[in-house]
């Protein structure tokens, strides 16, 4: 069973790129800790990056496939700049019936007011916000747990 980790625009910068807001963990690093996650759990991992919105949409449409096929349990997504613009991430979350966590590496509330809207949070199943790159381990895990109860 994989689970899906999809980035969006900008992210491969990662490390570089505002390291007072985003630290100086590069992506690979992060493909690394959600390798370790996902292996904690006997799962796959399937970890991609893009700067390309219809690529985001296409691979959401992949990936709620999988899951429907009963091959992939689910998504953590960092859309990143798109989060706050993408209405067809929207629809394509809620047309795949994806279970998907939101993440975002900085604590998007805390910054300008233009990162405070998502369109991504009315169809996820949770989001992981303002933890840094330990985020998408804490939705790995999350998503885990609330797919597959580990108690009633
Ligand atoms: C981000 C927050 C977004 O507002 C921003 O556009 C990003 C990264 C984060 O992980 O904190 O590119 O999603």
């Amino acid at each position: 069973t994989t689970v899906y980790v999809f980035n969006g625009p900008n992210l491969n910068l990662l490390g570089v790129r505002k390291p007072e807001v985003y630290g100086t963990t590069v992506l690979a690093d992060v493909e690394a800790l959600c390798a370790t996650a996902a292996a904690g759990h006997g799962l796959e991992l399937d970890f991609r990056q893009t700067n390309h919105e219809g690529t985001l949409v296409d691979w959401i449409q992949e990936a709620g496939a999988a899951v429907v096929r009963g091959e992939a349990l689910g998504l953590v997504l960092n859309a990143a700049a798109y989060t706050h613009t993408s209405v067809a991430l929207h629809d394509a979350i809620e047309g795949a019936q994806l279970p998907t966590v939101e993440v975002h590496i900085s604590n998007v509330h805390g910054r300008e007011e233009f990162r405070h809207h998502s369109y991504v949070s009315p169809v996820a199943a949770g989001i992981v916000v303002g933890f840094g790159v330990d985020g998408y381990a804490l939705a790995i895990d999350g998503l885990v747990r609330k797919l597959r109860p580990v108690r009633s």
